[in-house]
């Protein structure tokens, strides 16, 4: 891994600024190619003095792709969106700008490349996003064959997207509804499924995929320890915010309403296609090699998730803490 020059695309996001930190710390040099490099350059204090440069790029351009790619002996394409708004199309996106990096990369002569796909990406699949996602690996392999593929359920970590959420919403309102196909008091009425694997060992899936031998041309599904369903989720997240916030599910028709309006928040809450999303179980089946398969032990959400839930706690959480303990 030292001094080996790896690009890193989608790097100041999430998954890529973990994938980024780990590569320097590794001795790689690391080339992160992001549209906005400004919000990148906390990510040149990961390494030594040049060790982490920036460079812009969109992968929706082959010359800037290109660019990002040259003399690179290994690439990681770390850029997804959960949903669309204008020309940022899950096709744009997850399949064209997928190809795009894979042709790039086998014209530049790079060794390895690693995607970050997504657990449940199928041909078959009734989500756009989904569909994309198989379509983006089906397009990789085909340019460069050997490419490994990383599909994760749903990632957590301090800056997640997930966890926090709910914390957010469990902050401002009373209630916190998931979707259910059965009545919630039923079996199974829980809502949908997750393994959330914390973002530090699909992290270290990457880098391990990249600098060990073995790894070609093969998927791996990254999930956590641990199944979950939709409620016990939130009822994670209102243990650890120490909310008595009303848990309650609905039916999928109405989240159906209720996608058509919160997709057009400026950060949609819900839309059309994650509700065909969220009515398949995001489980692992066991079928494709997962974490353990690279010596990796999955950190259970309970170990990290209330480290960083704590700060939705309500405002005298603290003093009521001190003062009970007196
Ligand atoms: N987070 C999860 O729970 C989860 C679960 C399963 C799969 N995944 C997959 O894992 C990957 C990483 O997810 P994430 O949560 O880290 O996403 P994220 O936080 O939204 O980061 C996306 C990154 O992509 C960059 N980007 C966006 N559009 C771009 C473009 N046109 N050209 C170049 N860079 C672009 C962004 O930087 P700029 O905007 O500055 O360009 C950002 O660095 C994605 O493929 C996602 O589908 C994530």
């Amino acid at each position: 891994m030292k001094n080996r020059l790896v690009t890193v695309f989608g790097g100041s996001g999430f998954v890529g600024r973990n994938i980024v930190r780990r590569l320097a710390a590794a001795g790689a040099r690391v080339r992160v190619a992001v549209r906005d490099t400004e919000k990148a350059y906390f990510l040149k204090t990961c390494g030594d003095l040049g060790q982490v440069s920036l460079v812009p790029a969109s992968i929706t351009s082959d010359n800037e792709v290109a660019r990002a790619v040259e003399d690179a002996d290994t690439v990681v394409n770390c850029v997804g969106v959960l949903y669309e708004r204008g020309s940022r199309t899950f096709d744009a996106i997850h399949v064209q700008g997928a190809e795009r990096i894979a042709k790039a990369a086998a014209q530049a002569g790079v060794k390895q490349l690693v995607h970050l796909s997504a657990l449940g990406a199928s041909a078959d699949a009734t989500s756009s996003y989904a569909r994309s996602k198989a379509a983006g690996e089906a397009a990789i392999l085909a340019a460069f064959p050997d490419a490994v593929m990383l599909r994760p359920s749903v990632i957590f970590g301090t800056e997640d997207g997930f966890f926090n959420m709910f914390a957010d919403l469990a902050r401002i309102f009373r209630v916190l509804p998931y979707y259910s196909r059965v009545v919630p008091h039923a079996e199974g009425g829980g809502g949908t499924k997750f393994q959330p694997v914390y973002v530090g060992n699909v992290a270290d899936a990457a880098v391990k995929v990249l600098h060990e031998d073995g790894h070609t041309g093969k998927t791996y599904e990254l999930v956590g320890p641990t199944v979950y369903d939709m409620r016990e989720i939130l009822e994670m997240v209102c243990q650890y915010t120490d909310r008595s916030t009303w848990i309650c599910g609905l039916p999928f028709w109405l989240a159906r309403i209720q996608a058509i309006f919160l997709q057009y928040l400026p950060t949609p809450l819900l839309t059309p296609d994650q509700v065909k999303l969220l009515q398949v179980d995001n489980v692992a089946d066991g079928s494709k090699p997962g974490l353990s398969d690279l010596g990796i032990s999955a950190v259970t959400a309970e170990t990290i998730v209330p480290t960083y839930l704590r700060r939705f706690r309500p405002h005298q959480q603290q003093k009521k803490l001190r003062l009970n303990a007196h």
